[in-house]
């Protein structure tokens, strides 16, 4: 399923192996999801961990806070959920499965109490922009309307926010950019 969802990833490896797999279910079972048939068959799955970035929107690589996507550094006292990654299988798409994994990890936000989700996501299409302008200037026009992005849209859909561009989070031809986004928790209360 990596290896569909993520064609061009797969390409120079960067997608997730049995050992990255079996470690995230070792360090923080509660946070990977995954959504399959009744067969059994795997359609969709999200990975996340726990940490507490510093300061707030600290500049970070996908290598570095997935600790070479292991999740060695998963943090059960940090403040956030990092989304790590997120797809379903392409001949699954647009039919809600993208959104009710997010739906099961604000769940999780809610229930251990965190203070929000943040993770790293594509501009999936600016390569088709990127000689007529800058990663900013199309991620502003995603959020405005103007264009429509098949990963930037669907996280602002899901009720995140655009925080920066991460320019140098992960080798992908594909997007060339990435941009960050966080979900705060609306029932989260900072004690005094
Ligand atoms: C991003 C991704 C996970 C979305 O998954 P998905 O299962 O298609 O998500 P959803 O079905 O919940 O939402 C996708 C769109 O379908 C629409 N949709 C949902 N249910 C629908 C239905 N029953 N009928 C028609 N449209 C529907 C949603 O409104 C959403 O529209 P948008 O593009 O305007 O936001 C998927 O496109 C993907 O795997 N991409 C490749 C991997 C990737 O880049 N992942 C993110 C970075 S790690």
């Amino acid at each position: 399923m990596q290896q569909e969802s993520f064609p061009i990833l797969a390409r120079y490896d960067n997608i997730w192996h049995p050992e990255e797999l079996k470690s995230h279910l070792k360090v923080f079972p509660l946070g990977q999801f995954v959504v399959a048939e009744e067969d059994g068959e795997v359609v969709g799955s999200a990975s996340t961990l726990i940490l507490t970035l510093i300061p707030e929107y600290a500049e970070h690589t996908w290598k570095g806070i997935t600790s070479d996507g292991m999740f060695t550094d998963h943090n059960p006292n940090g403040d956030s959920l990092y989304g790590a990654d997120i797809s379903t299988h392409p001949k699954f798409r647009h039919e809600g499965i993208g959104s009710m994994l997010y739906g099961a990890r604000k769940e999780l936000v809610l229930r251990l109490g965190l203070r929000r989700m943040i993770s790293g996501g594509r501009l999936f299409n600016f390569q088709d922009y990127a000689d007529k302008m800058s990663a900013s200037e199309y991620a502003d026009k995603v959020i405005n309307g103007e264009l429509h992005d098949p990963v930037l849209s669907f996280e602002l859909d899901n009720g995140f926010r655009f925080i920066k561009i991460l320019p140098n989070y992960l080798d992908d031809i594909r997007s060339q950019n990435y941009a960050s986004f966080e979900w705060l928790n609306p029932q989260f209360r900072y004690s005094s």
